[in-house]
């Protein structure tokens, strides 16, 4: 399958799912969330992989004067809590529908910018703007190329500023067998994977946690 249909398949693949009931596909451990508990989920994201980690985050900088990037918004359960740490939250989207709902759900957040985008870059967010933080969860965990994802290491790289940190979480079960049709299950990655990946793109890969499982996390900071 060509990387075009690929992207179109992820799209209308997370369209539809976003159609039939958004709030479960981004997170999948109710069918039912109400507002309150679905974006209660999102600040216990933020309180376990953000609130924990701020020396390697903010690097001195106050959270308040930082830009940040979110790859795979969904309808923006953690966005929202991303935007009352950081100053502005720019987040990414490859469903028009997930983007169309994260709107509706985020209107009283000013300070943070949505765009639906290809499903492989980043070229719909401004240009020129510094880029203090990058951060993406359970979302290439679904995405079957290694080419898409290690597109938006290369993406985040061009917006981030030297030192800044792009953490992120991949599937590192290497045991997943993941088909380029199938726009549920990503490919996985090895500790050596996700190593080479960083070393390719101008990464320092500091940290790694939970390699082996679906909860494989990478520091990635920007040389
Ligand atoms: C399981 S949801 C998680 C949403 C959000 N990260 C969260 O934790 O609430 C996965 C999201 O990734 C998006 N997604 C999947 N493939 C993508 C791609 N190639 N580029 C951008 N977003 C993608 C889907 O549309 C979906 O909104």
């Amino acid at each position: 399958m060509d990387l075009g249909d690929q992207l179109k398949r992820m799209q209308r693949d997370w369209d539809a799912r976003a159609r039939e009931n958004a709030r479960h596909y981004v997170n999948t451990a109710r069918d039912d969330w109400t507002d309150e508990e679905f974006f209660r989920s999102g600040e216990q994201t933020v309180q376990e992989e953000i609130l924990t980690d701020m020396t390697n985050i903010c690097q001195g900088i106050l959270p308040r004067r930082m830009r940040v990037i979110e790859i795979g918004c969904g309808t923006g359960r953690v966005t929202r809590a991303l935007a009352q740490v950081f100053g502005e939250v720019h987040a990414v989207d490859v469903s028009g529908e997930m983007i169309r709902q994260a709107r509706e759900g985020l209107a009283d957040c000013p300070n943070v910018f949505l765009y639906r985008n290809n499903g492989t870059d980043l070229s719909v967010l401004p240009a020129g703007l510094p880029f203090d933080f990058a951060f993406s969860s359970i979302v290439f965990q679904h995405i079957p190329s290694r080419e898409v994802i290690e597109n938006y290491v290369r993406e985040v790289h061009r917006l981030l500023r030297p030192g800044a940190l792009f953490k992120f979480q991949v599937q590192g079960d290497t045991n997943t067998v993941s088909a380029p049709e199938d726009t549920w299950i990503g490919i996985p990655f090895s500790d050596e994977d996700a190593i080479g990946m960083a070393e390719r793109n101008g990464f320092e890969p500091r940290y790694r946690h939970g390699a082996g499982s679906q909860y494989f996390w990478l520091w990635y900071f920007r040389k």
